[in-house]
């Protein structure tokens, strides 16, 4: 006998290629465990709107290859309210959904953490955004996809400032962390990685731009974390171009095409594997925690600790990367 006839699945919060994988396996787990499948749409909205679908192992099929979410996704201000929380137990109950698996970041575990707790819910996690802040897995759903549709346009990039001798300043996605920005600049060979999490200093960087890059090398490139504190890669240009008005820059921000695509074979193979953890731990009696890998192992993480534990970059390789570039 399942301990739950019928569970949920639900994106939130911003897509990442490889949700689609990830819903995929969370259902065909549950099926095999003999469970059914409910798919709520537009993330915790659709539990307060009663927007749900049965999925059942076909209704999964060819979508493993597919961007986005095929539940589509939402922000829900209501499901931070109260009322709105009563409302979606209420629908969950009257639907016999038992259990819930969520699928996103940092926001929708906090959102499921306070669920649990109010309503002794059972919920479980899986990591889906590009940004890989969350504490508890090495890589988040989405992330090794995003880093390579950010190398294939940097690497195009590259081609055009090197033949105009140009310096580009590159706007990546990342508005709290710098995992994103830091990756692909050694990955593309960059010259400068600006991440919220280091303090960025203008001064130093025109010094460096004027010393250490313009007289030395054809084309350069400067990726700049949306959330970093010195400004967006418009603002930081704008500055830099008025310190140093004969080198000709240029300004490109890549924005959501970062968060499309057909998801990489990791993310694939990530979202699968965590997808039917995530099943199992349901089965397994486990509530209100993460499921990650760490170590190639999956790992269960309790909310708390994704929520209260901030994943911080590996500012060795910020080092690295000055070592790579000269
Ligand atoms: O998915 C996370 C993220 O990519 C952040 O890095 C970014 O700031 C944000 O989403 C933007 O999302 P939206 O345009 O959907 O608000």
């Amino acid at each position: 006998m399942p301990i739950f006839k019928r569970i949920g699945v639900l994106t939130s919060g911003g897509d990442a290629p490889g949700m689609n994988a990830a819903i995929r396996a969370v259902v065909r787990a549950a099926v095999s465990h003999g469970m059914a499948v409910t798919g709520i749409r537009r993330g915790y909205a659709g539990l307060i709107n009663n927007d749900f679908i049965d999925l059942e192992s076909r209704s999964v099929g060819n979508i493993i290859q597919r961007g986005g979410t095929m539940l589509h996704t939402a922000r829900s201000i209501e499901f931070m309210t109260e009322e709105g929380r009563y409302k979606a137990y209420r629908n969950l109950v009257e639907a016999g959904i038992e259990a819930l698996v969520v699928i996103g970041g940092d926001g929708t575990f906090k959102g499921a953490r306070v669920f649990t707790h109010e309503y002794n819910y059972p919920v479980v996690g899986v990591p889906g955004t590009i940004d890989n802040d969350l504490y508890g897995t090495d890589m988040t759903i989405g992330y090794d996809t995003a880093l390579n549709t950010i190398v294939d346009a940097i690497d195009k990039i590259r081609d055009t400032a090197g033949s105009h001798e140009r310096l580009f300043f590159v706007e990546v996605m990342g508005r709290d962390a710098g995992f994103i920005a830091l990756r692909t600049a050694i990955a593309c060979g960059a010259e400068e990685v600006l991440v919220p999490e280091t303090v960025t200093d203008l001064d130093k960087l025109k010094t460096y731009l004027v010393e250490n890059v313009q007289k030395t090398k054809t084309s350069a490139v400067v990726i700049v974390a949306e959330g970093d504190d010195a400004g967006g890669a418009i603002e930081i240009a704008d500055k830099m171009k008025k310190e140093i008005p004969d080198y000709d820059m240029r300004v490109t921000i890549l924005g959501h095409i970062q968060r499309g695509g057909s998801p990489s074979a990791f993310d694939r193979y990530l979202a699968s594997r965590l997808g039917v953890a995530a099943v199992e731990a349901l089965v397994d009696d486990q509530r209100s925690i993460m499921v990650g890998l760490i170590n190639r192992k999956v790992a269960h993480v309790p909310f708390n600790q994704t929520i209260k534990h901030h994943k911080d970059i590996d500012r060795s390789l910020l080092n690295l990367l000055y070592v790579l570039n000269t």
